[in-house]
């Protein structure tokens, strides 16, 4: 039984989706019956609950061969680093507590860095939670910046046409599109092929900068003039509050942002084999392309 938390997101919904099909035995974990009814109807068992409650988790994890955990982002929250340790907490609690043996753990570049990178801070923490978690093993995949986040500007494209943040538009770094991830946590599950504490680093196909981005989406979506705007940190941190993001996430956010700026994580890493991943930023302005389609979307948040 492989149990995967954050299930209807990017990147558990994909999981799921694999092990559905190879016809492995799945337990799928959300807040909502209703949004786990599309992972049940196709065999897998619901497990509905908060991740912040341990003896919840404590029974959706009994029984796992192996464990997807993730600590999902809550945009609202008051003091963000506070509720990540929260839901790690919880997590390592019900891993402790089910002597589950298996656990991939979704963390991020830069989570070697104990300050100064945002929301990343959160998930260092928890990487050292889990590293102290006796007779578990745990791989921790170090993905890099989803190219899922890119959607976020859809929006604003079609309001202003243009994208924007605050990172810089010449900064290269690595992206990486979820389905590799996904693909890579799936694989790790069903085979087990990691013991004790271990890392792996995801930087998904090639470095490249947002500006590079938008101009390949900006082709596809049929606005080749598309242009990434950088916006300064107060602008920045006013549209996170705009989209209803707490002050403490806005503040974190902006954060990570410099970090990224600043090189202090995700640029210039080698690339090998084995922390690179197929999907190009090509091949994701398609998907981007359909979403981008799709009927909804159409004001900013
Ligand atoms: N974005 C990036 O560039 C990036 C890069 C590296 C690492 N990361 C990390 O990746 C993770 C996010 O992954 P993702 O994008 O796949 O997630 P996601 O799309 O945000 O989905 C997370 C899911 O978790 C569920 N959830 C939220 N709060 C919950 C709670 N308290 N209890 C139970 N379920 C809860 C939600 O489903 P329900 O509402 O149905 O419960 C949600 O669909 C974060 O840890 C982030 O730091 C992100």
């Amino acid at each position: 039984m492989y149990v995967i938390t954050g299930v209807t997101g990017n990147i558990g919904s994909q999981v799921a989706d694999i092990l559905l099909a190879r016809g492995d035995k799945v337990r799928v974990i959300g807040r909502n019956a209703d949004s786990l009814r599309r992972f049940v109807d196709r065999g897998a068992e619901a497990a509905v609950g908060n991740l912040k409650d341990s003896a919840f988790l404590t029974r959706a994890f009994s029984g796992a061969t192996a464990v997807f955990a993730m600590i999902p982002p809550d945009y609202t929250a008051q003091d963000f680093r506070a509720y990540q340790n929260e839901v790690g907490t919880s997590i390592a609690t019900a891993i402790r507590n089910t002597w589950t043996t298996y656990v991939v753990n979704l963390s991020s570049q830069g989570a070697d860095l104990p300050a100064g990178t945002g929301p990343i801070t959160g998930l260092h923490d928890q990487e050292e939670r889990l590293n102290r978690l006796n007779g578990v093993n745990v791989l921790h995949l170090r993905c890099t910046y989803f190219m899922e986040n890119l959607l976020m500007n859809i929006p604003l494209i079609k309001e202003k046409g243009f994208a924007a943040s605050a990172v810089r538009p010449d900064q290269k770094f690595a992206m990486i599109a979820t389905r590799d991830i996904a693909t890579v946590v799936a694989k790790h599950l069903v085979k087990r092929d990691f013991r004790g504490k271990s890392l792996r680093d995801l930087l998904g196909q090639r470095d490249l900068s947002l500006s590079e981005a938008f101009s390949i989406i900006g082709r596809e979506i049929g606005r080749p003039e598309l242009n990434y705007v950088q916006l300064d940190y107060e602008e920045a941190a006013r549209d996170y509050r705009e989209m209803g993001i707490s002050a403490d996430v806005s503040r974190s956010f902006i954060e990570m942002n410099k970090a990224l700026n600043e090189g202090r994580f995700a640029v210039k890493r080698p690339r090998t084999a084995n922390n690179s991943t197929p999907t190009s930023i090509e091949e994701f302005a398609t998907i981007f392309a359909e979403t981008y389609r799709a009927p909804g979307r159409q004001k900013a948040a």
